[in-house]
Parts: C-alpha cells; structure tokens; sequence
C-alpha cells in the first residue's frame, strides 16, 4: 500500500508548534504507514542563519513530495532592502514555481464556534472562496517600480489562462457542494472591480465564458467593496467566490473573521500537479514557543490535505482519515472539551492535539 510523502515546512513563530500538533493528530487518524513527513528548512529564520528563504532542497523535496504542509513563515523586521517580507517569499516562491493557481479558503463556521455576526450559529455559514493564486496584483511582487524616491508602482497581470483554469476550479468546486446555505442554489460568486478597471473586466468575461461550460452553476457578481458588506450581512448567500489574488487575499480573512477566526481558518493552495497546506493564520510571533496557539487551522488544512490526495489516488484510507480528523475536531468544539484561547478557551496548543488524540483514540 502506497504511502504518502509530506513535504513539511514549519516554517517561523508558531509555525513549528502547529505542525507538530497537526503531524500528532495525523498520524493518530491516518497511523504511521499511510504519512510519511519528511521536515524540511524554510522561511525568515532560515534566512537569517543561511541568507535562504526557501533553499532549493527544500524546493525540489516539495516539488517531488505527493502534497506540501506548511505551518506559517515570516518574522517582523526581517524585510528586503525594499521593504518587502523576506518569509513571504517561502510562500510566493513555491505558489509561482510549483503553479498552485487556486488558493482555496473554506469560511465555515462550525457547531460550538461562536461567529461575530448575530443571527449564525455553527452550520450557518458555509462558503468556499476561490483565490487565484499566480498573477493579479502579486505578479508584481519583486518586479514593481521604485522611481529615485518619488514613485512607485506594481502592476496587475489578469492573463486568460490563469482566470481560465481558477474559473474552472470554482465552477467545478460548486458542481460539487450542495448549494448556498439560503437558498440551495449552486452559485459561483465572480468578485472583481469590473466597474472601474479593465483588467478585472476581462477578469468577469473570462469567468463568463467558462460559466457557459457549466449550465447548472448560477453565476453572480459583487464589486470586491460591495462583497465585503455582503459577507456581513448575508454570507449564507454564498456557496463559491472567485477573485483576483489581492481581492481574493483581502476578503478571505474577513471570511475568516466571520467563522471564528484565523486561527480556525484552513487553506489548500492547490495546482494541477502539487498543493500546499496551511493554516491561513500567520507566523505570530508574540505567542510563538509558549503553546498558546491553536493547531486547529493547520488540523483543518491538514484533512483538506488528506482529501485532496484521495482525490487524486483514490485511496478510501485518506478520505477514512480526513473525515475522522474533521469528525474530532468538530467534537472537540461542541463539546468544549478542549477550546484554544482565540476561540474563547484556555486550551493550549498540546492540550487541543491530545484531546483531539484521545477522540480519534
Ligand atoms: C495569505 C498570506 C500571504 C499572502 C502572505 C503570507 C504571503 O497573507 O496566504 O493570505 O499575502 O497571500
Ligand atoms: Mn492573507
């Protein structure tokens, strides 16, 4: 029987403690012959030992691995000379050389989460946002203006390709869910700037044309400021968003925030051959090496994880494993037998991985 090579990446702040957890509650679900985790060297700490973000060993493990997990990257202070986060390069580099277009951030609050929106309760709020995760404003990264300190500009790429296939994964993710909350409908939700400029133009007519290749999904389009107040006000509408990468980065943690938080927010950022796993939380650096934060973003990144890869082999042990895990953390929660801290419990990091533990036991 096959077993699955993790590429895995700590990374900086609370990212070692939320692998660690997340490698426990695996391997309690999946046991030891099914994951194989092979801990690699990466991100702003790395940088300041050996002046490498992501070392090109690192790059070829992930490249050739059945699936990357990553905790989180990035330390403050440590910036390029023009300005930029080094640790976010550990991201950006493996998105853009391993082409993972489609950065999947599920916003779904689950039963025991208390979300600040009055009026939704666990179960009532289930949507998926589609980020593309290659071009948009993020093509720019390195490659902007600097102008002898007087200007400074970065310019948006939407190419037909990557609007394309990131259309097609939305339309394809909504064929397969069972609807809006509100009103059951399978709806895919283009996010753009249409009204003002060219680029996010061209962005909706692609997604048109590849809504004509899937009759049974409704298309609907919210300006990326109008979609904000509609997430507050009425998320259940919402079954799948595609965006652009800066709108897609923007909205996502307020989708977040309306499902308990980013520290209970996965994200798969996912290409035609490779995907990359990570809580969409950041590298936290305040509470990082005290136990304090919580596994459970990285956890869910993980069982999206498992998915993914049963996905794509076709193997049930995975799907078996990813719906324990799911089913242990949903427990976990209603149950409040251990709740983190950003969630309103006192649990640390530890003790929500063992009591996850303990229910897959
Ligand atoms: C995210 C993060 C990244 C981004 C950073 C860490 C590069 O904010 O994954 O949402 O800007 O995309
Ligand atoms: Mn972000």
């Amino acid at each position: 029987m096959k077993r699955y090579t993790i590429a895995t990446i700590e990374g900086d702040g609370i990212g070692p403690e939320v692998t660690q957890a997340t490698m426990q509650v695996l391997r309690a679900a999946a046991g030891h012959d099914l994951l194989s985790f092979q801990m690699l060297d990466g991100g702003a700490g790395h940088y300041q030992k050996t002046g490498q973000v992501l070392p090109e060993d690192t790059f070829a493990a992930c490249r050739d691995a059945d699936a990357i997990l990553h905790g989180a990257a990035g330390l403050p202070g440590v910036v390029y000379p023009d300005g930029t986060e080094v640790g976010n390069d550990l991201h950006l580099r493996l998105r853009f050389r391993l082409d993972l277009y489609a950065n999947v951030r599920p916003v779904k609050l689950l039963p025991g989460v208390v979300s600040p929106l009055r009026g939704f309760d666990g179960g009532g709020i289930d949507y998926v946002i589609v980020r593309e995760n290659t071009e948009g404003l993020y093509a720019s990264r390195g490659a902007g203006v600097l102008l002898r300190g007087e200007m400074a500009s970065d310019s948006l790429v939407i190419t037909r390709k990557g609007t394309e296939r990131v259309a097609e994964f939305a339309f394809r993710l909504a064929e397969s869910r069972n609807g809006a909350l509100r009103d059951g409908k399978r709806r895919v939700t283009v996010c753009d700037k249409a009204n003002i400029l060219r680029s996010y133009a061209f962005f909706r007519a692609i997604c048109d044309e590849v809504h004509t290749r899937h009759p049974t999904v409704e298309i609907d389009y919210a300006y990326a400021d109008a979609i904000t107040v509609h997430m507050v006000k009425r998320p259940n509408f919402y079954d799948v968003i595609v965006a652009e990468n800066m709108f897609g980065d923007i909205i996502s943690d307020l989708g977040a925030a309306t499902a308990g938080g980013m520290g209970i927010s996965p994200s798969g950022e996912i290409g035609d051959d490779h995907a990359l796993f990570q809580g969409a939380h950041g590298s936290a650096p305040d509470i990082a090496g005290q136990d304090a934060a919580s596994p459970i973003a990285t956890v869910l990144s993980g069982v999206m994880m498992l998915r993914w890869l049963g996905d794509r082999h076709g193997d049930a042990r995975l799907y078996e494993a990813a719906a324990r895990v799911e089913q242990a953390v949903e427990t976990v929660l209603a149950e409040r037998i251990a709740v983190p801290r950003d969630l309103g419990g006192t649990a640390r990091c530890s003790e929500v991985a063992d009591a996850l533990c303990r229910v897959l036991a």
